[in-house]
């Protein structure tokens, strides 16, 4: 018996159905969250593997709280600190762990939770699970945010943001800074696909907006995007990090993250600094390709394009296939209205990249 038979027929007919596909390698891949194509880097897995062989074990053996923390999760997490300047990190298995960590854990019955109603799924699952109010505000609307924490009641309050967001790839309001300031509220910034993009050391928005870290100050990064491994890091006050090691279950019951992609996520973080200078350039001129043609300002490298229908996208995608070009075809429920989501990669030069956005241009649907 098929058990889920009319649930599939619905998502077919809705054209939502999804399905996993080994592109061809010879695509040119403007879907992946490889921004700055450090998954070509042989050099960077050679680095890693070289290091990690040092060690008796590469093994991620049990939970961090047992005795998973290897000598690589430590030097990572020194590493991002000082390069952050946060007082304590924690490494995890990856951005769904992580938010998973954050946000089941830090709102406690009494207290507030505030979402952003883009925060991704992972955000969402997890406040599902949480004992306390939860409000979705308006998609980067801080002004949204000071009036619920004005006119709501609360212990804490716990605000969770991005840096830049997943889908339509705005960039956060500034202004939450203060609002998180001001209110003694914990705001989470996800920083998933602004590390490593955006600010002069290209470590995210803290940097590019001049943000001092502060005790109610809580930044995540994933390692599967930008820095081309696996896994992430939340970034907080010691105190904040004691609480998470005793209650995020996440954190507790899950293995440690792999020692070997936290190691190949260090290697690529050194990379991205002794390059900073022209991998920012590299991305200015692809942001600036995109307004050139598009007359849309892309403050990371997400670049939306948006179509009419979830049919459209995927006629598109096919299109764009046909001539050599991979895009990302993101229907709803992931997004409202269905987008070509572009990924301008740095391993892919100017030349092809205006190809491709003349092709878009050309298609019709
Ligand atoms: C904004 C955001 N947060 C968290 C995640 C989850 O991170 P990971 O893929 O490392 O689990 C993603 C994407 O996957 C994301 O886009």
């Amino acid at each position: 018996m098929k058990m889920y038979e009319n649930e599939l027929k619905a998502i077919k007919k809705s054209n939502r159905f999804r399905e996993r596909v080994l592109y061809e390698e010879t695509l040119c891949d403007f879907a992946s969250n490889d921004y700055l194509g450090l998954g070509c880097k042989k050099q960077l897995l050679k680095r890693a593997f070289d290091r990690l062989s040092m060690f008796a074990t590469h093994a991620p053996k049990a939970s961090q709280m047992v005795n998973g923390y290897h000598q690589v999760h430590k030097d990572f997490e020194e590493f991002v600190c000082r390069q952050n300047h946060f007082e304590a990190a924690i490494v995890v298995g990856s951005g769904f762990l992580a938010n998973l960590s954050l946000i089941e854990a830090l709102p406690r019955r009494g207290d507030i939770l505030l979402l952003d109603e883009e925060y991704h799924a992972s955000g969402i699952l997890a406040s599902k699970l949480v004992d306390t109010q939860v409000v979705f505000f308006r998609h980067n609307d801080s002004l949204h945010v000071k009036e619920i924490l004005e006119t709501s009641t609360y212990k804490r309050a716990i605000i969770g943001v991005e840096g830049i967001y997943s889908m339509s790839g705005d960039i956060l309001d500034k202004e939450i800074f203060e609002i998180a300031d001001k209110f003694n509220a914990l705001l989470i910034v996800d920083e998933a696909h602004s590390s490593g993009v955006v600010g002069e050391k290209l470590l995210g928005v803290f940097e590019l907006f001049g943000i001092t870290p502060r005790e109610n100050h809580i930044k995540m990064g994933t390692l599967g995007k930008a820095y081309g491994s696996y896994g992430a890091y939340i970034l907080c006050s010691n105190h904040v990090r004691d609480f998470l090691q005793n209650r995020a279950k996440a954190l507790i019951y899950a293995t440690a993250p792999s020692p070997f992609d936290i190691e190949l996520a260090h290697q690529g973080m050194l990379y991205i600094l002794k390059n900073r200078d022209i991998l920012a350039q590299e991305i200015k001129q692809r942001q600036a390709l995109v307004k050139e043609m598009f007359g849309v300002d892309m403050p990371g490298l997400i670049f939306p394009y948006t179509l009419k229908s979830s049919k459209d996208a995927i006629s598109v995608q096919e299109r764009l296939k046909e001539e050599g070009f991979l895009v990302g075809a993101i229907r709803p429920p992931t997004v409202p209205q269905a987008i070509l989501r572009i990924i301008p990669r740095l391993d892919i030069d100017i030349a092809t990249t205006k190809r491709l956005f003349t092709l878009i241009k050309e298609v019709q649907v």
